[in-house]
């Protein structure tokens, strides 16, 4: 096999395989080789678990291989099992549109791995535009819809400070000067250039390992069990909202935005998406912090007297200390936002889950598109509205997402009660409204629950009717 062993002047860099080692296990399948350059690693892929290689380059070598730019790249969706850009994002002109584009072409749960230099003096090829630090790479991909599974350190400080003094004593010119550089260079680098995984934050060049999630499927949570933690706690959640949830903050969450948990009473959401959260992080290798907003009033009500609560207790009364107890083992991760929901203008930041079980009325309902939906991340962001399938009332819920039924798709339900929502496109300012169901006529409103309905052929839609009748039937309404 040639060595792939490459000299930038005197400075020495160890062979691609060997920069490859650590990331092997990730490359398989059909593998996507983009900004393939002219280092034929191809036979030490596939001596491993690659199988199939396409290497695609703006100016590539080889027979074969597909030219063009990596900002749009001639493959449909999901062509890869994996794919590997190594040494290249610092060169195309458009890294974020290079990314969304390698998140594409790879099939969901598939690994991205892209090595890019951080500290490394100019080199053009055939331009060069840009540095990242491992937290800037990490976000890149993030940003892409990619999850993180690690970012590890290449390279030898020899050949960070040997590269950099050799191109500065090209650029600076004079013979005593790029020789003293050549020599030191040379030397330390032949001496010293094994990669030091001991350097997180300062190394020559970061190589992150991505992964695309899986595809929301409608029926994949279906098949886990009901998070542990949920087991003795009470709440007014089915075992596959909870099943749901759990799935969502384990499996489908990136940390791109945060989760909110409107109306967690008693904690049941709150666990089911702490512990799919914990999970999460610990895959990721990522620090707790609170990442879930939970809003409640913690008010004991009388409907919930008996059930809930001993029938001695009294409505109005606090049951903040029952749930503080209930999430005490995940409270590293929870924001708590106590009283009423319409006195807590959104601060947070973008949003990535949005649980909503707290528009009991429209007033609220208003209140929560407003503050909660110009924070969702388009492409990503997904809404469960907890009673959209709730028995015969919350008609609001199915007036305000079919409002924006521009900017959402229907993704799954839980049968009865929850229904999922994904953002696909960004509300304008202009087509937000300030009190969404409370600014429409009664006609508009019965337009929208119809036109609701008729989204269902099934028992779905008998709900969303008689839900109809129910609201038009509220003295307020009537
Ligand atoms: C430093 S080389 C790395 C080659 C190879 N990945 C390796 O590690 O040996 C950078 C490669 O990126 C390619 N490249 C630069 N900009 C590109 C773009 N916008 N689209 C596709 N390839 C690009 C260059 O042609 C070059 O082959």
């Amino acid at each position: 096999m040639k060595s792939n062993a490459t000299r930038v002047g005197p400075v020495y860099f160890q062979p691609l395989e060997q920069e490859l080692g650590p990331v092997a296990q990730y490359l398989s399948g059909h593998l996507l080789n983009a900004g393939s350059g002219s280092r034929d690693v191809s036979s030490y892929l596939m001596a491993n678990a690659v199988t199939k290689i396409t290497n695609y380059d703006l100016a590539s070598p080889g027979p074969g291989d597909v030219i063009g730019a990596l900002e749009s790249m001639p493959f449909a969706e999901g062509s890869f099992d994996s794919v590997l850009c190594n040494a290249v994002l610092e060169h195309v002109a458009d890294a974020e549109k290079s990314i969304r584009e390698l998140a594409r072409v790879v099939k969901p749960r598939g690994h991205v791995v892209v090595a890019v230099p951080f500290l490394q003096p100019f080199h053009a090829c055939p331009a060069d535009f840009r540095r990242y630090t491992a937290d800037g790479l990490a976000a890149l991909g993030v940003r892409a819809g990619l999850e993180v599974v690690c970012v590890l350190p290449v390279h030898s400080i020899t050949q960070t400070l040997g590269w950099i003094l050799w191109e500065y004593a090209q650029e600076k010119g004079g013979r005593l000067r790029r020789s003293a550089a050549w020599l030191i260079a040379y030397l330390a680098t032949r001496l010293w250039n094994r990669t030091d995984q001991t350097v997180l934050k300062n190394a020559n060049t970061f190589q992150a390992i991505f992964r695309r999630p899986p595809e929301l499927s409608p029926t994949v949570w279906l098949a886990r069990a009901v998070p542990w933690c949920c087991d003795k706690l009470p709440t007014m959640l089915i075992p596959d909202e909870l099943r749901l949830l759990h799935y969502l903050a384990e499996e489908r969450y990136t940390g791109e935005g945060v989760i909110v948990d409107a109306g967690c009473f008693l904690g049941g959401s709150t666990l089911a998406l702490a512990d799919g959260l914990r999970r999460n992080l610990q895959r990721r290798e990522r620090l707790e912090q609170k990442l879930i907003h939970s809003y409640d009033r913690f008010e004991v009500e009388n409907y919930t007297l008996g059930k809930f609560f001993s029938r001695s207790e009294k409505a109005g009364e606090t049951f903040r200390p029952l749930f503080d107890r209930n999430i005490a083992p995940y409270a590293t991760l929870i924001e708590v936002h106590a009283g009423d929901v319409c006195s807590w203008p959104w601060q947070g930041g973008p949003i990535e889950i949005l649980f909503i079980d707290i528009a009991k009325h429209w007033t609220v309902c208003d209140w929560v598109t407003l503050q909660f939906f110009p924070w969702l991340i388009p492409g990503k962001s997904l809404i469960i509205q907890q009673d959209y399938l709730y028995d015969n009332w919350t008609a609001w819920l199915h007036i305000t997402m079919e409002f924006y039924s521009d900017y959402f798709e229907y993704v799954c339900d839980t049968g009865v009660n929850s229904a999922v929502f994904r953002n696909t496109k960004r509300i304008p300012e202009d087509v937000l409204r300030e009190y969404t169901v409370a600014s429409l006529s009664k006609a508009e409103k019965i337009e929208l629950m119809d036109r609701a309905a008729a989204r269902f052929t099934d028992g779905r839609a008998d709900m969303l009717r008689s839900a109809k009748q129910h609201f038009l039937e509220m003295p307020e309404e009537s």
